[in-house]
């Protein structure tokens, strides 16, 4: 029986791909290569660090440790800056119905992010309140598709691993999800998403009574 709901958050909860889009465009121009949608897909899930390793490859371009760190420093004051603007009208359709929904079911409720800037996000969109433990970027050291953001979550939460069911929109976090033995609702495109037990479009097609069924 599922006891706890974690939740990713980009993607999930929030929109911000766009924004890591915009910002991680402009780095790749002042480093003169280009960065496509595309590329920004596969980055979904994948930590800051990774991600930039990832565009210095697709661009050809090495730069040493101190170097990199001074990038993905440059992108996040780009990215941040963007985010500071959030509203709770950033808020995903049928996020906060479902997260209040699942809190008066008496389910617990999580978020298992690889976000360094979650903290910051949920404050923005005044939706801290609803989750009883929030593990990010900050306190896990090995990223998704290891299981260990999901774990660390359902060992706050108190809730075996597999009574929890994760709402994840990354290929590396369904996987994350299922390493940790936990049920995997996708979050987007079924076939993308494959490895999910089930894909749903967004939380506003999911209800109490349907995680139950
Ligand atoms: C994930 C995003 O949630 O967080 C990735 O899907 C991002 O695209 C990662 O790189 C790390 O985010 P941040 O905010 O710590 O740079
Ligand atoms: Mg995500």
């Amino acid at each position: 029986m599922i006891q706890a709901c974690i939740f990713d958050l980009d993607g999930v909860i929030v929109d911000t791909a766009v924004y890591h889009y915009k910002a991680w465009k402009k780095l790749a121009r002042e480093l003169e290569f280009d960065f496509t949608e595309e590329q920004n897909e596969k980055l979904k899930g994948i930590s800051r660090m990774r991600s930039l390793q990832l565009i210095l490859e697709w661009g050809g371009v090495d730069k040493t440790p101190l170097e990199q760190q001074e990038l993905a420093t440059r992108k996040n004051d780009w990215y941040v800056a963007m985010i500071n603007g959030m509203t709770p009208q950033d808020i995903l359709p049928g996020v906060e119905t479902f997260l209040q929904q699942a809190r008066a079911a008496g389910l617990r409720t999580g978020l298992g992010s690889a976000s360094k800037n979650a903290g910051l996000i949920l404050e923005r969109t005044g939706l801290l309140h609803l989750f009883d433990a929030i593990v990010d970027g900050n306190t896990v050291t090995a990223s998704k598709p290891d299981p260990e953001v999901f774990l660390q979550c359902a060992r706050l939460l108190n809730i075996t691993p597999a009574h929890c069911v994760v709402f994840e929109d990354a290929i590396a976090g369904i996987a994350a999800a299922k390493a940790a033995g936990m049920k995997a609702i996708g979050i987007g495109d079924p076939i993308t998403l494959q490895d999910a037990d089930e894909v749903i479009p967004g939380l506003d097609h999911m209800s109490i009574e349907k995680l139950k069924a």
